[in-house]
């Protein structure tokens, strides 16, 4: 069996083989100890559960080993579920509301957040603290405040990190959105939990020439890195510089759904037939950032039959519009639409205007953020 140091090292191993850890973050991945942020009750995701609440509750006294192994895994480890309250029957989940963030994808951010010792550094969604003792551990524990709008997860957090020997490290409760002013300016502002619309209070509180890193995403495409580069005039500029995925700032959280929820007033729908295969739609980066773009609010999700045949369902929970296509061997697609929205319609047409226009990348957009404005445009 084994122990926390030697499972530790090979998480660091691992992350350094595939080209993932950064070498000045080298030395915090492999002092500080992961298992220690890990809460001792965790959960996973049971994929062949038939009800909704498939996240199940994995305790540490009852699998000691496995859950050291969860906790260097290089997997994101689920630490709450349901914003504390587990809805299905035996502490069974349904929504993720707070995850210890995959080592790879920590390492990602860290090395595009271009922190170096001395900055100050504010970071939005505590979770369990070990992304704030990383910064800590190469930053200077006083050098970093860190939010965390969940109060248990936060005291969770706070513990922790007294208990490596970073005390020193401010995790405030609260509302990460508005930022921290009391310890502004900071080098580098740092959000763990996604947004659709950055925060201008992360920019104010940001000093000139000094960076915010986001992930970023839409309801179609919750999926890239944001870094803003903050100007003297209080503007920020900035481009996608990598993929991340990340549960939601929590004023800006679509709710996970289930079909059932969705699909209701079957025989409304409208009926019609697409040559367009969906996996053009939904399986590339660069035109679902465009299509997330045209067509907001529209969230996907796609449930395969077998090897080539599936559907993919399209869904606007705010106005109750849903649709389907259905995916055979050889088009035509059985195309089902029900509200206001024809979201494939929509959909197909984004993705005709993305082609259209030289099908850009996911870092032509350029995003502007401005106290009155957040404006993404090709250019
Ligand atoms: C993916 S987890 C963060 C992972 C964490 N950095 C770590 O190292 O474990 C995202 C966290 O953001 C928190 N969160 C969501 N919205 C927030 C907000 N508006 N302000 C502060 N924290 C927020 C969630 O409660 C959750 O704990």
């Amino acid at each position: 069996m084994a122990d926390a140091q030697v499972l530790r090292q090979c998480m660091v191993e691992g992350l350094a083989e595939r080209g993932e850890l950064d070498e000045r973050w080298r030395a915090a991945f492999t002092e500080v100890p992961r298992h220690v942020f890990v809460p001792e009750l965790v959960w996973h995701q049971d994929r062949g559960f038939q009800g909704d609440c498939d996240l199940v509750p994995l305790r540490r006294a009852e699998d000691p080993q496995r859950w050291l192994e969860l906790a260097y895994a290089n997997t994101s480890v689920i630490t709450q579920v349901d914003d504390g309250h587990p809805t299905g029957e035996n502490g069974r989940g349904f929504e993720v509301s707070s995850s210890a963030s995959m080592p790879a994808v920590v390492a990602q951010m860290l090395t595009a957040l271009d922190a170096e010792p001395g900055m100050r550094v504010l970071e939005i969604g505590t979770g369990t603290g070990y992304n704030a003792a990383l910064l800590a551990h190469r930053l200077g524990a006083p050098h970093v405040v860190s939010m965390e709008i969940d109060a248990t997860v936060a005291e969770h957090a706070q513990d922790a990190l007294a208990a490596v020997g970073y005390g020193a490290l401010r995790v405030i409760t609260g509302d990460g959105a508005q930022g921290y002013p009391p310890a502004a300016p900071y080098d580098r502002v740092i959000s763990t939990a996604a947004a659709a619309e950055v925060p201008y209070s992360w920019v104010a509180q940001t000093t000139p020439g000094g960076l915010v890193l986001t992930p970023w995403g839409t309801a179609y495409y919750p999926g890239g890195l944001l870094a803003l580069s903050v100007g003297t005039d209080g503007t920020a500029t900035g481009k996608i510089v990598g993929s991340a995925s990340f549960m939601w700032l929590r004023a800006q959280r679509i709710p996970r759904y289930t079909i059932g929820q969705i699909m209701r007033d079957h025989d409304a729908a409208a009926g019609s037939t697409t040559d367009l295969h969906p996996w053009y739609v939904t399986n590339d980066a660069h035109a679902a950032t465009a299509i997330g773009l045209r067509v907001p609010g529209c969230q996907k999700f796609y449930h395969p039959h077998s090897p080539d045949t599936g559907t993919l369902y399209l869904a606007d929970q705010h106005h109750r519009c849903w649709a389907t296509v259905h995916i055979t061997p050889e088009p035509p697609y059985e195309v089902r639409q029900y509200g206001h929205r024809k979201l494939w319609d929509d959909v197909e047409t984004a993705y005709h205007w993305w082609k259209d226009t030289g099908k850009p990348t996911v870092n032509a957009w350029t995003f502007t953020i401005t106290p009155s404005e957040h404006r993404i445009e090709l250019c």
